[in-house]
């Protein structure tokens, strides 16, 4: 028996890369899956594919049961549909994978507005739609009385917590999830529903310029950037056993799995008046006491 036996499930851009993964394992585990994907080019243009045709495929010639869905899901209308097929076709919704993401990568001077708009609208948005009628049909089940397990398992990356050149739209809706993730924690904890996200790391198109070097291995030694290593640790946050996780953010590349901890004060100077101006540049060293170096971390940059 799976672990995910008699669970409805969303993933969101599951034709390639890791949300195929993701849907596979989920399915693989015992989960009923609606495949979403757009289809199109990496920058998100050209929608004219159908790569979670296959990813269908797979899962029902495997003895599973999954539908495709096609919606854009950084529109409302996306959102709403492959949540309400989840639930016309499979009868319920317990588990929704934001995954879907595209890259317009540019450094901040050179970024057209489309770039900007497109990036924030296809992450943010494409995490936020489901998420809000996910959340409004798990608290109408747990206002009518019955007993619910959500989860929402988010998708952020390393560029969103630590910022990264060349991806000031990335970075920025990256970061938002972050606190979207917090904020739907706080917020759908008391209908039984948990909230997180993971910031990962593996091979797919999205990656292959970046980390160009990171061939598989032709020994049959593990494979830290094979993009399965990452569909674990979300089953994981799907499964009924991680009821008690929520509101957390994971780094995710390989076998190594991060726990990450919210923003905590580097260091502090505190009183009970104003501090001018003046005396916060002499107080300085005391504010960064925390840092060996006394140098602010956006020093580094
Ligand atoms: N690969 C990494 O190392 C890495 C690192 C950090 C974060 N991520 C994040 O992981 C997620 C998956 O990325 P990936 O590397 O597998 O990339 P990928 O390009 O292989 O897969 C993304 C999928 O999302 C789909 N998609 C794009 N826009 C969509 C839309 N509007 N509606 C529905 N589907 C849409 C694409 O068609 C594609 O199949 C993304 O959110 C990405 O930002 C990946």
């Amino acid at each position: 028996m799976g672990l995910l036996e008699g669970k409805v499930a969303i993933v969101t851009g599951a034709g390639r890369g890791i949300g195929r993964e993701e849907a596979l394992l989920l399915a693989r585990e015992g989960a009923k899956v609606v495949v979403n994907d757009v289809g199109g080019a990496l920058t998100g243009t050209a929608p004219d594919e159908h790569p979670a045709d296959d990813v269908v495929a797979l899962i029902v010639d495997g003895g599973g049961e999954a539908v495709v869905n096609g919606d854009d899901i950084g529109t409302w209308e996306g959102g709403r549909n492959v949540v309400t097929q989840a639930i016309d076709t499979f009868g319920q919704l317990d588990i929704l994978v934001n995954n879907a993401g595209i890259l317009r990568d540019k450094m901040s001077f050179s970024m057209t507005e489309s770039d900007w708009d497109d990036v924030i609208r296809v992450h943010l948005k494409g995490h936020f739609a489901p998420a809000h009628h996910a959340a409004a049909y798990w608290r109408n089940r747990a206002k009518a009385g019955e007993a619910v397990s959500g989860r929402i398992i988010n998708t952020s990356s390393e560029a969103g917590l630590y910022g990264s050149a060349g991806q000031a739209n990335y970075s920025a809706a990256k970061g938002g999830i972050v606190s979207l993730t917090w904020t739907l924690a706080r917020e759908l904890g008391r209908y039984g529903v948990t909230v997180n996200a993971i910031a990962p790391r593996a091979r797919t198109r999205m990656t292959e310029g970046i980390f160009g070097d990171a061939v598989p291995p032709s020994d049959g030694r593990f494979d830290a950037w094979e993009p399965k290593n990452v569909a674990n640790v979300v089953c994981f946050l799907a499964a009924p056993a991680s009821a008690d996780i929520s509101g957390q953010i994971f780094v995710v590349f390989g076998g190594n799995i991060y726990a990450m901890s919210t923003f905590q004060p580097l260091g502090q100077v505190t009183r009970d008046a104003p501090w001018t101006p003046q005396e916060l540049i002499e107080a300085k060293g005391e504010l960064f006491r925390g840092i060996d170096s006394g140098v602010p971390p956006f020093s580094f940059f």
